[in-house]
This record gives structure tokens, C-alpha cells and sequence, in this order.
């Protein structure tokens, strides 16, 4: 056997979408700058930060693109793994969303911090800030963290109020931990909110909880530097409060049928970004259609099922690994086996960790490839 295989070549920059060999990731270029442009202006506009969350496309280019666009806002990971890609990639303003536990991980966080100009990590009580001080004090260094406190999602992160507060003691009275500032990820309006109105109603209250918190805080002689956000959904309603000094949106350069659904007031099918091309295999009834997208190729670890992208007569309702499967019975035009179909995809982030490149692509030519460089790195 040769060293590299046919199916291993990638697509030729300026091929024909109708070319790329499917099932493959596309990304429509013009869509998802206009997409992120509408964020920075957002930012700018609210005299926030916007740091872009890259554990959804996973690939330094475009980081380092989001950052050209936010002038500067460095990045934030999601995983250890992902900070080491990106570093090596050139980018040197991180800040890990995440608490990291463990003698190893401890060991390469360290020694990463070092490496970049600005990184913050994060912490939310006794077990993951203690760890993290013997570690900065072994290698003579002192981190910057950050506290993350629970605004609903009822995931990870210390309680608002005292807690919190106690929390921030904790961390000022480490010799090597500089206490920064607050995550509150508010997620969980998400689930919640239906409405735009309701949107801002969950957003605002979340924010004048956590306002509460850092005042609370300063009359300790605490100073908050930092209050950091989440997401696509939430960040443009929690971004207008005057306690937010950062959002870290993540899918919304690409957008999927998540936030399709959860926000059709927002989002509508034209800003989707992130597609799956897909080819029919198989017709085997006048009613049903097969194609060569399943769940490997579109993540569906959330109740979303892929949407047709340019067709509103044909329905994807059900996969296995490997197949999709479409209901063509109220079909206005035909389809054949051989046919192109484009998928906006479930969820992006999960999707795009399942594949090695990303296409993108402008007036349907092949304009860019990109690695998804940090897919897999968990760790
Ligand atoms: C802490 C944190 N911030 C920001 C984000 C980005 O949110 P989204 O993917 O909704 O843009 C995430 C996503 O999981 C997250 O966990």
C-alpha cells in the first residue's frame, strides 16, 4: 500500500462544492464573518471583551481570525489539551474555562503558563485551589485565577454571596494564586427562556445576583477585575449589564439547530454557517431515502436532529452510524440516489470534533482547509 490513501487527500482549493467527496464538514465563509463581525460589533458597542470560546471549532486559524475581528480578545479552552494546540499555534492570551485536577495536569498547566503571555485559569473551592497553590509555589510562579460561581446552570461553581466571598479569601490568602475576578456561565437561562423577553428577564436577574456578589465582595476589599459570561444564546443579553466585562460566546461563528430552535427570533437557517454535505446511497421506497451522514458524521448527543439546509419538502428522522435516514414522502422535487444533500448540523461543536477538516467555502468554491487540530484532545 502507498503511505497516503485517495481518501486521505483533501479536497483542492477552488473545487466545486458538487466535487468534495461527502460526507464532509463545510463552513460558508461569508456567513460565518458575518456572523462574527456581528458579535465584535456587539462588544464594541457594549464596552465588553469578547473572547471567543474555541472548544467549538478547535482549529488556530480561525482563533487567530476571531481575534484579528475582536482586536485582540485572546481565546478561551475548554481543556488543557486544547490550550497546548493553540499555544503552539502562536496564540498567547488564554484564559481555561475549566478547573483542572490532577499531578500531571497540574504539571502541564504550569509549565504552559510560562509559556504564554497572558493565561488564567479557573477554580471553584478547597479541592482544585489548594492543588493548584503547590503547584505554582513548587515551580516559583504565581497564576492567575478566576472564581467560578453558579448563576443557575447548577453545574460547576461556588454560590453566589458568602460563599463566593469566603471563596475569594481562600484564593487571596494563596501566595501564588492572584485572584482576578468571576465566571458566571448562565447557561441555564437557555433551557428556561422562550422568548427574547425572557431572554433579558433570566440574563439581567442572573447578572443582578452575581452584581451583588462582587459588591459584597469589594466591601471586603476584594477587587473584581473581571466578571466573564457565557455563550451565543445568552452573552449579547448578559453582555448589556454593567457588571459583565467579557462574554465567551463559542458557536457563534457556525451556529446549528440548537440554537435554531432555541432562539428562532435570533437565528434563522441563512446565518447557519456549519453544514454536512451529505450524498443519497440509497431510495429504497418512493417514501424514504438514505444518506451517507449518521451519527458519526453529525453529532446528536442533544435532542436536535439535522435540519436540510436548502430544502423544507424532505425530513432527516432517524440515524445509525453511518446512515441517515430522510422522509421524502411530501417531496416537492425528486430525490435520487447520487444526489447532494447539506445538513445545518445538530450541535457544531460535537460535530466538528468528529471530523478532521473543515471546508470552507465562498460562492460555493473550496476557499480554505482547516485542520480541526485540537479534535480529540479531552485531556
Ligand atoms: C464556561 C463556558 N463558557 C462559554 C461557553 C460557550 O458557549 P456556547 O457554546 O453556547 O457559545 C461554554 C460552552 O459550553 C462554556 O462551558
Amino acid at each position: 500500500m502507498p503511505d497516503s490513501t485517495m481518501a486521505e487527500q483533501k479536497p483542492l482549493l477552488n473545487a466545486s462544492v458538487d466535487e468534495v467527496e461527502t460526507p464532509a464538514l463545510l463552513v460558508d465563509l461569508d456567513t460565518m464573518e458575518a456572523n462574527i463581525q456581528d458579535y465584535v460589533s456587539f462588544a464594541t458597542e457594549n464596552d465588553v471583551q469578547l473572547r471567543s470560546h474555541i472548544k467549538t471549532h478547535k482549529n488556530a486559524e480561525i482563533a487567530h481570525r476571531q481575534n484579528e475581528y475582536s482586536g485582540g480578545g485572546g481565546i478561551v479552552c475548554q481543556t488543557l489539551g486544547e490550550v497546548e494546540v493553540m499555544a503552539k499555534n502562536g496564540i498567547d492570551d488564554i484564559y481555561l474555562s475549566y478547573q483542572v485536577v490532577g499531578q500531571q495536569k497540574l504539571e502541564r498547566l504550569v509549565w504552559l503558563a510560562q509559556k504564554l503571555n497572558r493565561f488564567a485559569t479557573t477554580v471553584d473551592g478547597p479541592g482544585n485551589i489548594t492543588p493548584l497553590q503547590t503547584a505554582a509555589a513548587d515551580h516559583d510562579v504565581t497564576l492567575d485565577v478566576i472564581l467560578e460561581v453558579d448563576v443557575g446552570l447548577h453545574r460547576t461553581g461556588i454560590s453566589l454571596g458568602e460563599p463566593a466571598v469566603q471563596m475569594a479569601q481562600l484564593i487571596q490568602e494563596q501566595s501564588n494564586l492572584n485572584f482576578c475576578g468571576l465566571l458566571a456561565y448562565e447557561a441555564h437561562v437557555k433551557s428556561k427562556a422562550e422568548t427574547r423577553a425572557e431572554y433579558k428577564e433570566y440574563c439581567t436577574e442572573a447578572m443582578d445576583r452575581t452584581q451583588e456578589t462582587v459588591e459584597l465582595l469589594e466591601s471586603e476589599g476584594i477587587s473584581v477585575k473581571e466578571v466573564k459570561v457565557g455563550g451565543t444564546a445568552t452573552s449579547k443579553y448578559s453582555g448589556t449589564h454593567p457588571v459583565v466585562t467579557e462574554i465567551n460566546p463559542g458557536m457563534y461563528p457556525f451556529m446549528d439547530v440548537g440554537e435554531l430552535e432555541h432562539r428562532p427570533f435570533d437565528v434563522g437557517k441563512s446565518d447557519c454557517a456549519a453544514t454536512v454535505v451529505s450524498t443519497v446511497i440509497s431510495k429504497p421506497t418512493a417514501d424514504r431515502a438514505v444518506v451517507d451522514a449518521g451519527s458519526k458524521t453529525l453529532s446528536m448527543d442533544k435532542p436536535q436532529l439535522p435540519v436540510p439546509k436548502y430544502r423544507d419538502d424532505i425530513e432527516y428522522v432517524n440515524a445509525s452510524e453511518e446512515h441517515g435516514w430522510l422522509d421524502i414522502s411530501e417531496s416537492e422535487e425528486s430525490v435520487d440516489v447520487g444526489d447532494q444533500i447539506e445538513f445545518i448540523v445538530p450541535h457544531v461543536c460535537a460535530t466538528i470534533n468528529l471530523h478532521d477538516t473543515i471546508i470552507g467555502v465562498r460562492n460555493d468554491r473550496v476557499e480554505e482547509l482547516w485542520d480541526v487540530q485540537a479534535r480529540g484532545k479531552v485531556k
